[in-house]
């Protein structure tokens, strides 16, 4: 599969990504406290085969390893993020020199490795002593993130340009608090709506807390965006296409583009918004660039009985799908990119996540062959070198993940890596995808020093 890499830019990132409780393990070390996570996995019947991350890949201990693999990828840039509980583990208040020498040396490391680190400040593992104070539906929340995240970039200022305050918000708030399936664990649609709320006032005072601490921080927010598609043209299923739309996209981008919560899901939910004057503003801080995760497109009809946003999905025949049952479909990462940048006037842009799970195995000879994975790679980045061909001002492709990792409520069936990981014996061997990514990297560096 061709992929145009000459519509890339010279100074691309290419990178992958990870987050702490996905990887990290170590989790009652060096003073770390229990996430929301700790007790959602260690509660029964919440996770598949009563997985949680307590160990996961030990990128705790084996962080140094982990980096080899980033440069034998070949990569020049790593998202991680940032464990609350390790650096604050009252969540308010004092901060744990330890949790954040972790992550001190680690920059050090991904520095001198000639990898740009990119730092996610919340990626779902709210310490659980804020959640007993109320968790995000609580506004008290929004501000104490905002103190963490300026202890954050005061450590991490001088050396990280690249900040994201949260990934994947509506996870935290639709999954989180409306659905139950991811920590907290709730179903109640009041409260998802509260937490949507402190969740995007909590970005905009982390903004300004990173920018008071680090001048010159280069800050953004990841979303993962659905480009959406009603199953037939009949009004009613328009309509629905219409409001999960505005479920999974508008609700997120447009109060953080000065819009406010969009009228129409508003009305969807019929909750009112814990607003005070100023909220808006303070969600709409200017921001350096925009992350999108792009897993697959959705296709819905009407469900007038269901839940709010009242959708229901539909299977396409013949679609091709991941191991997570997931569609494979690269023209709406296209899709998704070029609406940011023409409808929401996106300067520049990053895909923070893309990437696809499938049942690996290491055959006799130690290798790992997954032709699927790698299928999806190239159609996806051949995806994205189409829309920056079409003037999309993408500055960097993150692949989900560096290492098959802890997936949530799926434990680790779900292997999302480059790299694959033995959780027996902490082996990480690189995937086919994986030499695959870093063949592509090579070619990209290549014609770049070709055409000096
Ligand atoms: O593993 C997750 C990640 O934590 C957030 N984005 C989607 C990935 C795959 O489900």
């Amino acid at each position: 599969m061709t992929i145009d890499l000459a519509a890339l830019p010279e100074d691309f990132l290419w990178g992958t990504a990870t987050s702490a409780y996905q990887i990290e393990g170590a989790v009652a070390e060096d003073g770390r406290s229990p996430s929301i996570w700790d007790t959602f996995s260690h509660t029964p019947g919440k996770i598949d085969n009563g997985d949680h991350g307590d160990i996961a890949c030990d990128h705790y201990h084996r962080w140094r390893e982990d980096i080899g693999l980033m440069r034998q990828l070949g990569t020049n840039a790593y998202r991680l993020s940032i464990a609350w509980p390790r650096v604050v583990p009252g969540g308010d208040g004092p901060v744990n020199a330890k949790g954040l020498d972790f992550y001190d040396q680690l920059i050090d490391a991904l520095l001198e490795a000639g990898i740009t680190p990119s730092v996610t400040l919340y990626h779902w593992d709210l310490p659980q002593v804020l959640q007993d104070r109320g968790g995000w539906p609580a506004r008290d929340t929004a501000h104490h993130f905002a103190s963490y995240a300026s202890v954050v970039a005061e450590r991490l200022g001088d050396r990280v340009q690249h900040w994201t305050t949260l990934n994947e918000p509506l996870c935290s708030a639709w999954i989180g608090h409306l659905e139950g399936r991811m920590a907290p664990g709730f179903a109640d649609l009041e409260v998802a709506v509260r937490a949507s709320y402190h969740l995007l006032l909590g970005h905009g005072l982390a903004v300004q807390a990173i920018r008071a601490a680090a001048p010159g921080a280069q800050v953004g927010i990841v979303n993962n965006l659905s480009s959406v598609e009603a199953a037939t043209d009949r009004p009613e299923d328009v309509a629905a296409a219409r409001r999960l739309d505005g479920h999974t996209n508008r609700w997120w981008l447009d109060p953080v583009h000065g819009r406010g919560f969009p009228a129409d899901m508003r009305e969807v939910y019929g909750v009112e918004l814990p607003e005070l004057p100023g909220d808006l503003e303070t969600m709409a801080q200017p921001l350096d660039w925009l992350g999108l995760n792009y897993y697959f497109p959705s296709t819905v009809a009407d469900d007038p009985s269901g839940p709010a946003p009242r959708v229901r999905t539909v299977r396409r025949l013949g679609v091709p799908r991941t191991g997570m049952d997931w569609e494979v479909d690269a023209s709406g990462i296209e899709r998704l990119l070029l609406r940011l940048t023409d409808d929401y006037g996106a300067r520049k842009l990053y895909v923070t996540e893309n990437g696809s799970a499938y049942p690996d195995v290491v055959r006799p000879d130690g290798t790992v062959d997954d032709p699927e994975r790698t299928r999806y790679l190239e159609q996806h980045l051949a995806a994205c070198a189409a829309a920056a061909g079409k003037g999309v001002p993408l500055a960097g492709y993150f692949a989900w993940s560096l290492l098959d990792n802890f997936e949530w409520a799926y434990g680790y069936d779900k292997r999302f890596g480059l790299v694959h990981v033995d959780y027996e014996t902490q082996r990480r061997t690189v995937k086919g995808t994986g030499h695959r990514y870093a063949d592509i990297i090579r070619a990209h560096g290549e014609r770049r020093r070709s055409a000096a």
